[in-house]
């Protein structure tokens, strides 16, 4: 069996919600706060896009996965980060912080209930679809997974290195592996192996500072208080 590693993100932190903060916000001035909170070498613009991007609806819409949500009426968000680095995350977390605008984050598996991509209230959408990565070490018998991957892809990667290996987790190959471990994990190869979060061993989170901690820099109390959280 192969125990996983994986990226994540925390998601129990909140972030506090203001109208009237974000009413009078004007757009030039929260991407600017974006652009200002990202790593040179790690361009965040290319990740960023607004109403006015004649991709946005096409990137909304792509990991809507019920109907209902995809009306001119559902509400919208003010941006969408497709992050392609953690700087990006906490990039992100400030930017939201900065602004007390809600964060949504988004893997792209199974949300049926728009939790990742609709709110009351102003928000903007992480995408997590481009932290995909999945490196399978079959010596030490790990994986580092990013929470965009699904599970089909998990498996595809590990069999690819191994016919002896698994991970315990659903049989549903397009739920996203941010949103099922962040759950638990129940599978088929539960009985035998638990959950997918009994065989976490290290994960890396952005928490509500900004900070990027491991297992090591976050220390256990807060790796076995948040593991079923990652997500
Ligand atoms: C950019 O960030 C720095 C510190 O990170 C801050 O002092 C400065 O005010 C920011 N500028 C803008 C325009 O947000
Ligand atoms: C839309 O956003 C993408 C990613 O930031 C960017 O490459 C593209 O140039 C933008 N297009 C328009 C029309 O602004
Ligand atoms: C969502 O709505 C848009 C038009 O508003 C449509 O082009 C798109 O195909 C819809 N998505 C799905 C999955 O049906």
């Amino acid at each position: 069996m192969l125990r996983s590693k994986m990226f994540a993100l925390l998601s129990v932190f909140l972030l506090s919600i203001s109208w009237e903060a974000t009413s009078d916000l004007d757009h030039e001035n929260f991407l600017h706060c974006l652009l200002n909170h990202s790593q040179p070498s790690y361009p965040i613009s290319t990740a960023i896009y607004t109403p006015n991007n004649e991709s946005y609806s096409s990137v909304l819409q792509s990991y809507i996965r019920n109907l209902r949500f995809n009306m001119s009426t559902t509400p919208k968000p003010l941006l969408i980060l497709t992050a392609l680095h953690e700087s990006h995350v906490q990039a992100a977390i400030s930017y939201a912080r900065e602004h007390n605008l809600q964060m949504k984050i988004r893997s792209g598996g199974h949300d049926y209930e728009g939790v990742s991509y609709v709110s009351d209230v102003p928000f903007f959408v992480l995408d997590m679809f481009n932290l995909r990565s999945i490196d399978v070490d079959v010596a030490s018998e790990t994986a580092w997974i990013q929470v965009g991957a699904t599970l089909g892809e998990v498996y595809y990667r590990v069999s690819e290195k191994s016919q002896a290996h698994g991970f315990p987790a659903s049989v549903e190959p397009t739920v996203g592996v941010g949103g099922h471990f962040g759950g638990g994990g129940y599978g088929n190869m539960m009985r035998k192996y638990g959950l997918s979060v009994d065989n976490i061993i290290d994960a890396k989170m952005v928490d509500v500072k900004g900070r990027l901690l491991d297992r090591k820099s976050m220390g256990e109390d807060l790796f076995w208080v948040s593991s079923p959280n990652f997500g």
